[in-house]
This record gives C-alpha cells, sequence and structure tokens, in this order.
C-alpha cells in the first residue's frame, strides 16, 4: 500500500501514512471521520452560521476544553508514573486540539488559556478527576449535539462524543 495523505473532516487536520488510523491523531475522531485528501474539499466547513443557542453551546464547549486542557497538562507533570505522564500529556493535546476546532467555528483570533487548573500529585485522584471530567463532557456534547441546528455543529458534538467516551475508558480501566 502506497503512502497517502488523509484528512480529518472534524478538526480539518491532515495525517500522512499507510492507510487511515482508526482515530484521528490530532483530535481522535474515529476513522469514519478520515478521508482520501483528493477527495475532500473542506471550502465552507470552517464558515458555519451559528443560531443563538448552537453559539452558546459550541462557547462552553470551548471553556469547557480550555478547562480540560490545562487540568491534563497541569496532571502529566505532577504524576510520578511514565504511564500517566504520558496518557495525561495526550489528553493535553487532544481537548487543545478540541479547543482549536471551537475556536475555528466561533472564528476567534486566539484562545485565551487561562485560569491555570489545579491537579494533584496523586495518579489515582488524577484519574478519578479526568473520569469526572470526560463524563460531563460527554452529557454536555450529547445534549448540544440533539439541540443543534447547524448540520456542522451537530457533526463536531456527535463526533466529540465518541472521543471523550474513548477517554472515559482509560481512565477507568487504569481505575479498576
Ligand atoms: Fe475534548
Ligand atoms: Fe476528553
Amino acid at each position: 500500500m502506497a503512502v497517502g495523505v488523509w484528512v480529518c473532516k472534524i478538526c480539518g487536520e491532515a495525517y500522512i501514512g499507510k492507510g487511515k488510523p482508526s482515530r484521528c491523531p490530532f483530535c481522535g475522531a474515529y476513522d469514519k471521520y478520515i478521508v482520501d485528501s483528493k477527495k475532500y474539499d473542506d471550502t465552507g466547513d470552517w464558515d458555519v452560521e451559528l443560531n443563538d443557542v448552537d453559539k452558546a453551546n459550541v462557547e462552553k464547549a470551548l471553556g469547557v476544553e480550555i478547562s480540560n486542557n490545562l487540568f491534563y497538562k497541569c496532571a502529566s507533570k505532577k504524576v510520578k508514573e511514565i504511564d500517566g505522564q504520558k496518557l495525561f500529556k495526550i489528553l493535553a493535546k487532544v481537548e487543545g486540539e478540541h479547543a482549536s476546532v471551537w475556536k475555528k467555528i466561533l472564528k476567534l483570533d486566539e484562545i485565551k488559556w487561562e485560569p491555570p487548573e489545579t491537579c494533584v500529585d496523586d495518579y489515582k485522584a488524577d484519574l478519578e478527576d479526568s473520569h469526572a471530567r470526560e463524563d460531563r463532557a460527554i452529557k454536555f456534547y450529547g445534549e448540544a449535539a440533539k439541540a443543534a441546528k447547524t448540520p456542522r455543529v451537530k457533526e463536531i458534538f456527535e463526533a466529540f462524543v465518541e472521543v471523550e467516551t474513548d477517554h472515559l475508558k482509560l481512565s477507568e480501566v487504569r481505575l479498576k
């Protein structure tokens, strides 16, 4: 199989590889959203008209992702377990990518990455915090997807419910 360029329809990022990955390496979207770059035109993906409900939900989602990015960044530096450092570092990156998606939908020039989030040096306690955060995100995103009038916003919320469910499972197996 030849090396190809694959594009994620959710975050818009491209990936080079032999065959598409099972998850977008940037935002974690499932492979059903990953397409051959030659067959995809993303014109219009980031030029979305938002009604008041969708705008409020997207703004809230941006806040959720920023908070989770900062929490995971904090936790990745504090825990002594190598698995925890790696897990929280990649979760921080993915949540940061989610924040960037919402930023593009809102057509913001920049994101204010604050206020700083607190975390602890205990791996189990941070996993429990992670679990609660992902659980809240899944519930909110599910409701926001149902309420969404804009197809593009609905699509992103639905895709992120799946991604955050992956994150929830990662803490669940470690808390067993
Ligand atoms: Fe996220
Ligand atoms: Fe997450």
